[in-house]
């Protein structure tokens, strides 16, 4: 029996739905979330009779629940072990996400590889045909006759695909394409992305079945489809960086099964995704020597810290008002950085073009690299080049006073380890640092100090 063909609205935030379309969502009260789905006539005879079976379980008194280890699997990529709290936990369900491009089918094909030696593997896919597939396994010599590729998108084909090969592992990619023909919603949709990662979720947990999605990110970076999947899965793993650079991170948004701290290093080459052993002195290598408006700087990716290089450029304004960009630091960041340095160090950078840019696409979001921007850009202006074995942390206040950030002692230990000798750093953090080791410290309380520190040697 046809059904009428009729739309609703729903909320891309909280998937509430609602018949009329509202600028407020009335459930969450997030604004211009509604988004228009149309209802499809529901087919009959599918899928309802043919659902995974269902184990009706009973509440039980914790002190009864057994605490057995998690069994995790190792995906032999160290770093997404890492990432991931030391293996894929079996029974979880998984989120990558990131920016089309950047390596999330690469980093999952070449994971496969390894977890076909725990049990048969299962990966679908809505996106691409399975000679793409192959062509790329081939590339990246991942062959073995547990690995089980299917291109599919309708949620039916898939339990029958996994009631025959009964897997330890499933990769669905991407979630955006899979639809469920008996949710009444296009594939991609807020109710279709929920549903089907409703379905997958209980079935992951029914059956111990490790399950991976893989998850668009759209315009403004978030993961395509209702916050509710997040709550969903046990973990979201975000893949970033330049598409354009080789490297890649790959960071825990959440994890329900280790710490949200871990980052993980990536390099992607010809023949795929490797992990980098040395992240600090991949990403400093290749720095000019002598050359102004560069700075080094120590920040805290998580519990690791990670060595980067800040450029700055400034140049004398061609037309009435000053251009600037900012790439991999904040740009009203970066603009609150530059207007600090002009009003409490008399750079007068207002008739000036000033560019910045992180090396290796790294994207700083602590406010421990504000000093290195400063520096970076002071040492343009005035084209006296950082010393190169100097290295400088520290958040910059509004009073151009700098400010204590976390984990000095951190940050000095891989200055030390790749062979700096001199940081400039908050003086208040002077007193935390436990060993120094041959690197010379010295404490600045604003950045009037940090310049004169910087600079001295050649002035
Ligand atoms: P892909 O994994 O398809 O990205 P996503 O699934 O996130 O959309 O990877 C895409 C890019 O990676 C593509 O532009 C080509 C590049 N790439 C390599 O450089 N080397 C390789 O070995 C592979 C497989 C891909
Ligand atoms: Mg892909």
């Amino acid at each position: 029996m046809a059904g009428k063909r009729k739309v609703v609205y729903v909320c891309s935030e909280c998937g509430f739905d609602s018949p009329k379309w509202q600028g407020k969502c009335p459930a969450c009260g997030n604004w211009n979330t509604m988004t228009e789905e149309t209802v499809v006539p529901v087919k009959q005879d599918s899928f309802a009779s043919r659902t995974f079976p269902h184990t009706a379980s009973q509440p039980i008194a914790i002190s009864q629940v057994e605490s057995g280890l998690e069994q995790r699997l190792s995906t032999r990529l160290s770093e997404l072990d890492r990432v991931l709290g030391g293996g894929l936990v079996e029974g979880s369900l998984v989120l990558v996400s990131g920016e089309p491009g950047i390596g999330k089918s690469t980093l999952l094909l070449q994971a496969c590889a390894s977890l076909c030696g725990h049990g048969p593997v299962l990966y679908v896919t809505g996106e691409e045909s399975l000679s793409q597939i192959k062509m790329r396994a081939k590339r990246l010599h991942i062959s073995h006759e547990r690995l089980y590729v299917f291109a599919e998108t309708e949620l039916d084909s898939i339990w029958s695909a996994i009631e025959k090969i009964s897997p330890s592992v499933v990769i669905i990619d991407s979630i955006q394409t899979i639809y469920n023909p008996q949710t009444a919603a296009t594939p991609g949709s807020v109710s279709q992305v929920r549903e089907c990662t409703l379905s997958l979720m209980q079935y992951a947990k029914t059956h111990a079945v490790s399950i991976i999605l893989v998850g668009h990110v759209n315009k403004d970076g978030g993961i395509a489809g209702p916050k509710v999947l997040e709550h969903m899965v046990d973990a979201v793993l975000n893949f970033e960086g330049d598409r354009h650079s080789s490297y890649r991170l790959l960071r825990a948004i959440k994890n329900r099964f280790g710490s949200t701290n871990e980052v993980g290093i990536f390099e992607m080459h010809e023949t795929g995704l490797s992990v980098v052993p040395n992240p600090s002195a991949a990403m400093l290598s290749g720095r000019p020597e002598n050359a102004s408006g560069s700075c080094v700087t120590a920040v805290l990716e998580g519990t690791r810290p990670l060595l980067a290089e800040v450029q700055g450029l400034v140049t004398k304004s061609a037309y009435g008002s000053a251009r600037r960009t900012s790439a991999g630091i904040d740009y009203n960041r970066a603009m609150l950085l530059l207007a600090i340095l002009e009003k409490r160090a008399g750079f007068m950078l207002s008739s000036y073009d000033a560019y910045i840019n992180v090396v290796g696409g790294l994207s700083l979001d602590e406010p421990a690299a504000d000093l290195a921007v400063v520096i970076a850009i002071a040492s343009s202006y005035l084209e006296k080049p950082v010393p190169q074995n100097v290295a400088v942390f520290g958040e910059v206040g509004l009073s151009g006073e700098i400010r204590s950030v976390s984990g000095a002692s951190q940050r000095i230990a891989e200055l030390a380890r790749l062979g700096f000798q001199k940081c400039i750093l908050p003086k208040a953090c002077m007193n935390d640092l436990s060993s120094t080791g041959a690197i010379q410290c010295i404490g600045a309380a604003t950045i009037q100090e940090a310049l004169k520190a910087a600079f001295e040697s050649l002035s």
